[in-house]
């Protein structure tokens, strides 16, 4: 008998203009653009296979080695339910004689190789590998921007993950959602000298989801009103133009500043919500003096650090400044419990930097 079964892989991305509020949480529309840089495969990813058979019972989950409820009407479901309709207009509609895998079960296990649910952006890099696998099962005749499409109905940040570089999300309009959609600004070749560093602080699962601290931003937050209408239209043209313009000491700037509203409109949350704890904002007080002395000797910022919902460090930087960095790092972060567990080389081929713990 035949055997139904792909496996595929996908990579984390890091926000540079940050995601946070939905207009519409069943669709997952957001309330703001966002762009991020999508981190190399070879060290961050998700890898999912999935299986088709007419013999299971219903569709199954498994994360890390753990059953996953898939609850009826949530996005797990419809990500599923949206890859089964298209296998059955793409393809068996068109050539009946194809199998009708989009009538059978599937069972889906999926392995994260960094911490879950740590603000390490697992939702993204979870549901594009998801996505990307049914679409290898079912054998679909589909873009990137298709998959980019079901992916953001499973989280928001995940449509970002189907492209590799630079990745904008534009918020779009339309109430049906056909016009949010996230496009490559530019390829990692583009600019293939920018590398991330990813400090984990902290891989514990996060106290607060980004699904539910973002939700309760939107419905109590003040900040997050002018954030939207007066601070991040700006910030996507001129990040976009950095990019563009390979201008590291803009792109920085502008980074950082994203990074610090964002955890201040999670700060002005009622009941606040903290994802940054003292290490983090010890290595934001390094990297601070790191650029000062770089600005005063007129070289500009050499480092950003940016931060997404939870303690753990995204560092960006030119590869020349990589080394520099994480001896700086493992020289006022020595690890041991309470500060770092691993630093890791991303991004356009790094090596992999790991200090001894
Ligand atoms: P993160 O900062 O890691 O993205 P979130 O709170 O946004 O944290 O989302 C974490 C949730 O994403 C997990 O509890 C799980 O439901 C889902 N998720 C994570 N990894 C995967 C995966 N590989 N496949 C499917 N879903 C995943
Ligand atoms: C801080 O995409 O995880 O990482 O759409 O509810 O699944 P859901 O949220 P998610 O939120 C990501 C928030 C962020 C910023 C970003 O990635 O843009
Ligand atoms: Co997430």
């Amino acid at each position: 008998m035949a055997v139904y079964q792909a496996t595929a892989s996908a990579p984390v991305n890091i926000a540079c203009i940050k995601y946070w509020g939905k207009r519409d949480t069943k669709l997952i529309l957001p309330t703001n653009s966002s762009l991020s840089v999508t981190l190399d495969q070879d060290h961050l990813r998700s890898t999912t296979t999935s299986r088709a058979d007419p013999s299971f019972k219903h569709d199954r989950l498994w994360l890390n080695g753990e059953e996953e409820e898939i609850k009826d009407g949530g996005r797990m479901a419809t990500c599923i339910a949206e890859m089964k309709r298209l296998r059955k207009e793409e393809v068996e509609d068109k050539q009946p004689n194809e199998p009708k895998l989009s009538t059978y079960p599937v069972h889906i296990a999926s392995f994260n190789n960094f911490p879950t649910a740590a603000g390490l952006a697992s939702s993204a890099s979870g549901f594009a590998a998801l996505v990307s696998s049914l679409a290898q099962l079912y054998q679909l005749p589909v873009s990137p921007s298709t998959l980019s499409v079901i992916a953001r109905q499973g989280s928001g940040s995940a449509c970002r993950s189907l492209f590799g570089g630079f990745v904008a999300w534009e918020q779009g309009t339309k109430p049906d959602g056909s016009d949010s959609l996230a496009v490559q600004v530019a390829p990692q070749s583009h600019w293939p000298d920018i590398h991330a560093l990813i400090c984990v602080v902290s891989d514990d699962k996060k106290g607060t989801s980004s699904t539910s601290g973002m939700q309760r931003t939107v419905e109590t937050s003040p900040l997050l009103q002018h954030r939207i209408k007066h601070v991040v239209p700006q910030r996507m043209v001129d990040i976009s133009k950095a990019i563009l313009d390979r201008d590291f000491d803009a792109f920085a700037a502008i980074t950082m500043a994203d990074s610090n509203q964002f955890h201040a409109v999670a700060l002005d949350t009622e009941p606040p919500i903290f994802y940054m704890n003292d290490v983090s904002r010890a290595i934001i007080a390094l990297i601070v003096e790191y650029n000062r002395v770089s600005v005063a000797k007129g070289l500009g910022r050499k480092a950003a650090y940016t931060y997404d919902a939870g303690p753990n460090a995204v560092i960006y930087t030119k590869k020349e400044n990589v080394k520099e960095i994480v001896e700086l790092i493992v020289k006022y972060f020595p690890q041991k419990e309470g500060s770092f567990k691993d630093v890791f080389g991303l991004f356009g081929g790094a090596d992999v930097a790991k200090s001894e713990g």
